[in-house]
């Protein structure tokens, strides 16, 4: 079902989970908003670049938006070639070489899917080509290159898109809604996590059979990376290896900073990371580890949010999940759902620091307390959580809102600043672990620096 064409149901209910806690949880279901309302006047034409999984993913999601048109792809392996015309579902016209695409002066703006370490160079050439780009998550493979890709981006006047969809998600635009109405007080701490438990979670992808130097261009891959003969193993699940990916950090690190940054507006770099963690289980000949935990010191204006980032490959336990701890509340964010709870903060007389007095010490404290409050407590409410309709596609969302900016030539929230801050989180998180060692950002610098 088109997102679109979703009917108008905002119903409230009380959660089953309502009884457990003892107390009422209102739930409400999310309305998508439609998504080709504005900045529709034109239809954007684009060319998908890197047509692997995730560039699969973009085209079918690009299928429901309906101000934009794909009209090539280009992949370093042959048979992605009818890959792509699958995922967009029709004829388009394919090639192994994506520079022909950037020559083409009907294509307005590309998608940038491919491995980590070449997103700096398809997007330098397709900026040198006047194209506006959207370039898959995370941004950059190094500092450098990030800073690289956002001095050609302002330079060039071109719109550019990370691609962490989850910051176009009504989802998340609910949860920056609550957290920007002060209901949860001070926050100082947040916490994120995002486990899997089954090898294709640990990147251990399908190798196909045809896969050999005549339908791979090797040549082209390993461009920006160092020599190395041909190896299937290493192209198609090049997250493994530091040479083209990024490890957990630049994997799913990228999605919860970005998320964080979205919904807290906190849109800059750490001062400080701190990582630990290790290869436990997947002993392949990887160069990541597959538990990583990194603390981050961000800067705030109430005077810093300790940020937990934690993702592990061997537990499923907890999914996709960003916990906000305010002084008056938390908010949790999951895949499908945001759930406010409110805390108590109603003065109580506590007896606990009473029980090591006498009995009058304690009768004639709690008599003061009494006599200085004599208001009631004010009742709490109860829990507040809003989940996504069914079939909702957040990447759809992305899209359509990278296609307005190409019209309007207005920054995306995910533009080329806020996608470097997000891709940097991760660098700081994998140089901590590698490094053994504090990263520290040198802000005047533009370096991570130990
Ligand atoms: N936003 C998300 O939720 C999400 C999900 C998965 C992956 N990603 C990101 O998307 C990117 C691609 O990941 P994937 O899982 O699709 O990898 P993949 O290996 O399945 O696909 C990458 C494709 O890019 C192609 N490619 C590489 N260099 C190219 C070049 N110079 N010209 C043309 N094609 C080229 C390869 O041939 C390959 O088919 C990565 O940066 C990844 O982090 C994002």
């Amino acid at each position: 079902m088109k997102v679109s064409s979703m009917t108008r149901r905002d119903f409230v209910r009380l959660g089953a989970g309502a009884v457990a806690a003892g107390a009422a949880v209102k739930s409400t279901l999310l309305e998508p908003a439609a998504l080709a309302a504005e900045g529709a006047d034109r239809i954007i034409r684009f060319a998908s670049i890197g047509t692997g999984i995730r560039g699969c993913d973009l085209l079918r999601a690009a299928r429901q938006v309906s101000t934009g048109v794909c009209v090539g792809a280009a992949d370093l392996y042959e048979t992605r070639h009818q890959t792509a015309k699958e995922a967009w579902g029709g004829e388009i016209p394919t090639t192994s070489d994506y520079r022909t695409l950037l020559d083409r002066k009907d294509v307005d703006a590309v998608f940038v899917a491919t491995s980590d370490h070449l997103h700096r160079r398809v997007t330098l050439d397709a900026l040198a080509a006047g194209k506006d780009v959207y370039c898959e998550k995370p941004m950059s493979h190094s500092v450098a290159d990030g800073q690289a890709m956002v001095h050609a981006v302002q330079a060039g006047k071109r719109i550019f898109q990370a691609g962490s969809q989850r910051v176009s998600s009504i989802l998340y635009a609910k949860a920056r809604e609550i957290y920007a109405s002060g209901r949860l007080g001070e926050v100082h701490e947040i916490d994120a996590q995002w486990n899997r438990n089954s090898p294709g979670g640990a990147w251990v992808y399908p190798v196909p059979a045809d896969a050999s130097p005549q339908t791979v261009d090797w040549a082209s891959f390993i461009k920006d990376a160092p020599p190395h003969p041909f190896d299937p193993v290493r192209f198609f699940r090049w997250r493994l290896f530091a040479d083209y990916g990024s490890g957990l950090g630049g994997d799913l690190f990228v999605h919860l900073l970005s998320g964080i940054q979205v919904i807290t507006g906190m849109n800059t770099v750490a001062s400080r990371a701190y990582s630990s963690g290790g290869l436990y289980h997947y002993k392949d000949g990887r160069d990541f580890p597959d538990l990583l935990e990194t603390v981050y010191d961000f800067p705030s204006q109430d005077g810093g949010i300790q940020v937990h980032l934690h993702c592990n490959q061997n537990n499923n336990d907890n999914d996709e999940r960003i916990s906000f701890f305010g002084s008056k509340g938390t908010l949790v964010v999951t895949g499908q759902s945001v759930t406010f709870t409110p805390q108590d903060v109603t003065p109580h007389f506590e007896s606990y620091g009473w029980n090591g007095m006498t009995v009058e010490q304690r009768r004639k404290g709690e008599e003061e307390w009494r006599a200085a409050h004599p208001e009631p407590p004010q009742p709490v409410g109860g829990a507040e959580s809003f989940t996504l309709p069914k079939g909702y596609n957040d990447t759809a969302d992305h899209i359509a809102n990278f296609f307005r900016a190409v019209v309007t030539r207005q920054h995306v929230v995910e533009d080329e600043v806020f996608g470097n801050n997000a891709a940097i989180g991760c660098h700081m998180a994998n140089y901590s672990y590698f490094h053994h060692t504090v990263a520290q950002w040198d802000a005047a610098a533009n370096k991570i620096k130990g």
